[in-house]
Order: C-alpha cells, then sequence, then structure tokens
C-alpha cells in the first residue's frame, strides 16, 4: 500500500522530471550549439556562394588558403585606430579601401598574388564577414566532425547539407520521445485508477487518438519528408567533390604541378570551343613514347596507355590492336545550360583555377565548384569585365558611352546581360 502510494505520488513527478530533464538537455543542445550551428551554416553558405570560386578553407587555390586568417591579421596589429581584425573586416568588404589606407599587411597581400578578389561592398553586411569568418576557421565543424571523408579532398567532398538537418532530425525525436513518456504516463494513470476501484467513466480517448493530434502529426510528417525531397531534388545532378576512379592513373598533380606542363598543351580547346577536350592518348605519347616508367606506380600504369593505342615498348611501333579509353567525366552541366568555356577563357580572361581549383596539386581530380546557378550568376554579379581595352567588346556601343559619359563606373558582366536567362539557357 505504501509501495503503491508512494509509486502514484512519485511516478508522476518523476517522469515530469524525466521530461524535463530531457527537454532541457535537448535546449541546450539545440541552443548552446544551436548559435553557433546556425551562424557556422550560414558563414558556410555565403563562403560557397561568395568565395569558394577563388578560395577553400584548408588549400591554396586563386586565393590563399583562409584558416588561421584571423590570427594573421590580428598578429598584424593596430593601425590608424583600427585593429588587424577591423582591417580584416575592410579588406573582405573591399579589399582596395585597406591597400589604399596603407595597412601594411593589406599592401603586401595584394601583391603577393597577381589574381585580385572581388569587391563585396554593398552584397556582404559586417555579420556576414563574422559568420564566413566563424566558418572558414572551423571547416571541420559540422554532422560528421573532424574526420569526414579521406584524402586530400575533405573539403570539397563533404556533404551539401550543413549541420541544420541533424538539429531537425535531434527536434524530431525528442518530439516523438516527449510523446511516448507523455503516453505512458497516462496509461500508467490509469491502471492505477483502476487497481484502485476508482471506475474511470469511459476513459479518456488516449491523446495520440485525437483527431487534432492525428493532423498535427501528419503535418509535421510531411514538413520532414517535403525538405528531404527538396533537398534531394536541389541537390540531384549536383556533385561538388565529385572524384571518381580514373582508368589510368593519370595525375595532374605530378604534370601540370611538378612537371609545370601548360593545360592548354592537354586541353588545348579550352580557349577556343565551347568544350574543353580531353587529351587523346596520342598527345601523352608525345612523352610516353620515352618515359614509360613513373616515380610512384613504376612501369605499370603507363603500361596502360600502351596497351590502348597499341604501342609494342620492344619494337617501338604502333604494332598492337588498339582499345578506346573511357575517362569518367567529372564535370556536367544539365542540357538547359549552355556554357562556354572560349567566352570565359578567352574573352572573360578567367583562370582555369578559379572554377576548377587547384587542380596542379590534385592527384585525381575533383569537381572544385557547385555549378549551381548562384554560383555563375554571383560571380557575373561580381566580376568587372576588362571592358575598354579588350577588343571583344568593340560592339556594346551604348555601354562605352555610358563609360565615358560617366554614367557608369564600372562593367560587370551583368552590365553586359550576362545574368539575363537566355544568356545560360536554351
Ligand atoms: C575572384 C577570386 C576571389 C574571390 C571570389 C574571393 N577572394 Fe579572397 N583573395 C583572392 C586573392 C587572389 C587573394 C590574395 C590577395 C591578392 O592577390 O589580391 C585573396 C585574399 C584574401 C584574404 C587575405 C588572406 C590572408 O591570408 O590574409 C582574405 C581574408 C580573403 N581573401 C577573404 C575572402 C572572402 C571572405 C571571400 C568571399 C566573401 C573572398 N575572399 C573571395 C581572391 C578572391
Ligand atoms: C598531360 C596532359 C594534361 C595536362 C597538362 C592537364 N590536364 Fe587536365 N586532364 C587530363 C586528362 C587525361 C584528364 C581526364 C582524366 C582525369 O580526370 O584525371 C583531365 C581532366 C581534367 C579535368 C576534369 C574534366 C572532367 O571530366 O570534368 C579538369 C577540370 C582539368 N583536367 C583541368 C586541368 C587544368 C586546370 C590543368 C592545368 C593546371 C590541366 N587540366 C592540365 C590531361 C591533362
Ligand atoms: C609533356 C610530357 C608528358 C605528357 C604529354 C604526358 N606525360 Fe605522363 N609523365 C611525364 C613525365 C615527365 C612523368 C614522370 C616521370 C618521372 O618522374 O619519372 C610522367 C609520368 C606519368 C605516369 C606515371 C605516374 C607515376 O607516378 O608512376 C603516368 C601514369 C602518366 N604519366 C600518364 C600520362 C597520361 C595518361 C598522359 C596523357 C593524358 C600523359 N601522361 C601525358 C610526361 C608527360
Ligand atoms: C568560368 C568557369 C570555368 C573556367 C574559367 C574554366 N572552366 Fe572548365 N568547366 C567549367 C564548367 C562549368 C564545366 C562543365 C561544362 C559542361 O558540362 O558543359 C567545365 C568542364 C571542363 C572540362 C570537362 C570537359 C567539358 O568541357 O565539359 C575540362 C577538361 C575543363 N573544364 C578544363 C578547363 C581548363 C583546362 C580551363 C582553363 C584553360 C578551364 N576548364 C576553365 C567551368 C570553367
Ligand atoms: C569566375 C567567374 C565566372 C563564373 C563562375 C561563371 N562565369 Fe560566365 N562569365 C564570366 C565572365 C568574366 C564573362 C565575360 C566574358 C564575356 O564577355 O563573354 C562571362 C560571360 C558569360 C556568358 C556570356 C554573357 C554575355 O552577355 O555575353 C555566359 C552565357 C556565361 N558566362 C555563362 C556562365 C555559366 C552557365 C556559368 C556557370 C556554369 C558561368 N558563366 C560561370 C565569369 C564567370
Ligand atoms: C549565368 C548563367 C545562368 C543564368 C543567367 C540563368 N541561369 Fe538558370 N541555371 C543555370 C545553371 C548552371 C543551372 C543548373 C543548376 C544545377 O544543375 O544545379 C540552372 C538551372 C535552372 C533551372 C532548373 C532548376 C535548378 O535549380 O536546377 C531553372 C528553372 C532555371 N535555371 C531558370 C532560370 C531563369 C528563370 C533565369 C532568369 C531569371 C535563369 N535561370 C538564369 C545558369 C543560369
Amino acid at each position: 500500500m505504501i509501495l503503491e502510494y508512494y509509486f502514484r505520488k512519485s511516478k508522476k513527478a518523476s517522469l515530469t522530471n524525466l521530461l524535463t530533464v530531457l527537454l532541457s538537455i535537448g535546449l541546450l543542445f539545440a541552443n548552446g550549439a544551436d548559435v553557433d550551428k546556425a551562424k557556422w551554416g550560414e558563414g558556410k553558405t555565403l563562403f560557397k556562394s561568395n568565395c569558394a570560386s577563388c578560395h577553400n578553407p584548408k588549400a591554396d587555390g586563386t586565393g590563399p588558403a583562409l584558416s588561421g586568417v584571423t590570427a594573421r591579421w590580428d598578429a598584424a596589429g593596430t593601425f590608424k585606430g583600427k585593429t588587424g581584425n577591423q582591417w580584416l573586416h575592410t579588406w573582405i568588404t573591399n579589399w582596395h579601401d585597406a591597400v589604399d589606407g596603407g595597412y601594411k599587411y593589406a599592401v603586401d597581400m595584394s601583391n603577393s598574388r597577381p589574381a585580385e578578389m572581388n569587391v563585396f561592398k554593398g552584397v556582404l553586411k559586417d555579420e556576414d564577414i563574422d559568420k564566413i569568418l566563424l566558418y572558414v576557421e572551423n571547416p571541420d565543424f559540422g554532422p560528421t566532425g573532424p574526420t569526414g571523408p579521406t584524402g586530400p579532398t575533405s573539403t570539397p567532398t563533404e556533404a551539401n547539407e550543413g549541420p541544420g538537418s541533424t538539429l531537425y532530425i535531434f527536434a524530431f525525436f525528442l518530439i516523438v520521445l516527449v510523446a511516448i513518456l507523455i503516453g505512458v504516463t497516462k496509461k500508467l494513470d490509469r491502471i492505477i485508477d483502476e487497481k484502485k476501484g476508482i471506475v474511470v467513466a469511459e476513459a479518456k480517448k488516449p491523446f495520440w487518438k485525437n483527431a487534432k493530434v492525428i493532423v498535427a502529426a501528419c503535418l509535421i510528417g510531411f514538413v520532414f519528408l517535403g525538405y528531404y525531397t527538396v533537398d534531394a531534388f536541389v541537390h540531384l545532378g549536383r556533385q561538388q567533390g565529385y572524384q571518381p576512379e580514373q582508368p589510368i592513373k593519370f595525375s595532374h598533380a605530378l604534370h601540370a604541378g611538378t612537371h609545370k606542363i601548360d593545360c592548354q598543351y592537354c586541353h588545348s580547346t579550352a580557349n577556343n570551343g565551347k568544350h574543353s577536350n580531353i587529351p587523346s592518348l596520342n598527345t601523352c605519347m608525345n612523352c610516353h613514347k620515352n618515359v614509360s616508367k613513373g616515380p610512384k606506380y613504376g612501369p605499370d600504369e603507363i603500361a596502360k596507355i600502351y596497351e590502348h593505342v597499341g604501342w609494342d615498348a620492344t619494337t617501338k611501333t604502333f604494332s598492337k590492336p588498339q582499345q578506346p579509353i573511357e575517362w569518367v567525366r567529372i564535370h556536367n552541366l544539365p542540357d538547359h545550360v549552355f556554357f562556354s568555356h572560349a567566352q570565359h577563357v578567352n574573352a572573360g580572361k578567367v583562370k582555369c583555377q578559379t572554377c576548377h581549383g587547384p587542380v596542379e596539386t590534385m592527384d585525381q581530380v575533383y569537381q572544385y565548384a557547385p555549378l549551381s546557378m548562384g554560383w555563375c550568376i554571383n560571380c557575373h554579379r561580381n566580376t568587372e569585365v576588362q571592358f575598354a581595352s579588350n577588343n571583344y567588346y568593340s560592339t556594346y556601343e551604348k555601354i562605352h558611352d555610358d563609360l565615358k559619359k560617366g554614367n557608369i563606373s564600372k562593367v560587370t558582366v551583368e552590365t553586359i546581360g550576362g545574368t539575363e536567362c537566355q544568356k545560360c539557357h536554351y
């Protein structure tokens, strides 16, 4: 009797306690980490759409690797009453301002590379910059933890989703758990009441049979399902970080990096064609008639070239049967998008690395940029074209006029129509 009494008294209390504890753990989890997680996630998105075409947090690209950047600028010290961190914000907003302001670190930085950074004045607010810095200083923070996928490409291969989705899953399970616990409490209540002989007049319907609750549960279910379906569709066909095995272990790091072979020696149509070709194995044979061993795989991988082109290494003739080679295609825009290499490489003078990343350091090529519409448009909004000096633009008379009259001060790709739908869509 006492026990039962105790049970009855404490059961509710302890279950309520348990619920409270669980809820607060949940909230703590959600709140404590959430502020950072949300900002980190936004920072990551901002970084991907504004900076990733030139920067990687951990690897050098067109711009320097960004992790540790806050400490580097802090160490550069206060100048004209602004701390290193404030100068860093100035730099990211408009690097010209930091250079014109005479901040030595910025001046040295701007002289360090041939490429120039975009200007983000009016695009990014100070708090956006804080979020980006939070991301680049903690690139591995996220659902997969610091390990992530293997290999030198762990940053680009990481999943497209931020920590947001794990939070959703966590919240979902928390709701389910709370619901079950409430259910159990009610049921226990009734069992005890019945034992004590209290007739429960037509026990109230359990809460999960209540129509409102069912509707609400269905709604929540739909939202979750919808979120994941839409997410899956949006990322369908996009494969940033995609890095397939190739039939021959051809290394860009060795050829374009160590041996400094020009990209266009092999990808010769990038300058004047829509597509950039993959070289035929005959191009490889220009060198590999003589180079039959490599530093890493000895004769094994180069022997595969010989096999495909029908080269007999002992007689030094193409006397054997040939077999075509099928490289696995990495970059692939949907059919409804028009993209021309010549327009970017030749007319726009955009470097391969701006879009493809530091290929000359990759043993195995991976897709560096998202190739999303936002990625194209962002660059078109931010990139100034060398307008006045490039003959390619001589027919744009109105814009030349506007420039002369001072109606406009700069010409971006957007000015010449680079964000009109039909320019990119058939
Ligand atoms: C078009 C290419 C490009 C884009 C886009 C770009 N940067 Fe840069 N960034 C550079 C280059 C190149 C440098 C090296 C300085 C120079 O040569 O002007 C640089 C330098 C920097 C530096 C100084 C690095 C150091 O080690 O001190 C920071 C910080 C930086 N960028 C942040 C950003 C952020 C944040 C974004 C996105 C909002 C961004 N950049 C977008 C090309 C770019
Ligand atoms: C010696 C010849 C050679 C040189 C030099 C070379 N590449 Fe390649 N590239 C290839 C071959 C072969 C492939 C296909 C196999 C592979 O993906 O590794 C390829 C693939 C690529 C791809 C992926 C194509 C796809 O399927 O989407 C890109 C991007 C690329 N190269 C860019 C570059 C850049 C940028 C440079 C200069 C830094 C360069 N390449 C230098 C031979 C070369
Ligand atoms: C301009 C000259 C040149 C061209 C063109 C060239 N290579 Fe090479 N390749 C080299 C040199 C040099 C080495 C390294 C030899 C060494 O360091 O011992 C090499 C090494 C290799 C290796 C051995 C890698 C290793 O680590 O064992 C492979 C495989 C290879 N090349 C494949 C190709 C393929 C495929 C192509 C054509 C797409 C190609 N090469 C085009 C010069 C060239
Ligand atoms: C403005 C961004 C941009 C620049 C600059 C750029 N590429 Fe590409 N590259 C792309 C895109 C986008 C694709 C995918 C094209 C498609 O699917 O039709 C691609 C595809 C490729 C491919 C695969 C074959 C193809 O054309 O589909 C190779 C190889 C390649 N690029 C090499 C290069 C080389 C080498 C350079 C420098 C000379 C270069 N790219 C410059 C964006 C760029
Ligand atoms: C790194 C910056 C950059 C990226 C990324 C980029 N572009 Fe461009 N794009 C340029 C520049 C610079 C020009 C100007 C060259 C010119 O006038 O043709 C240009 C021009 C164009 C034009 C011609 C516009 C016109 O008015 O003549 C088309 C079409 C185009 N880009 C399509 C794309 C597509 C599609 C993508 C994404 C898959 C893309 N671009 C990504 C920099 C970029
Ligand atoms: C600078 C080039 C560019 C311009 C301008 C452009 N798009 Fe796109 N668009 C793309 C690329 C690249 C994709 C493929 C994105 C992907 O595969 O994720 C795309 C995809 C799409 C899709 C398919 C949905 C998706 O996300 O894959 C639609 C719809 C679309 N664009 C509509 C438009 C409309 C409407 C406009 C004009 C307001 C426009 N686009 C202007 C490059 C462009």
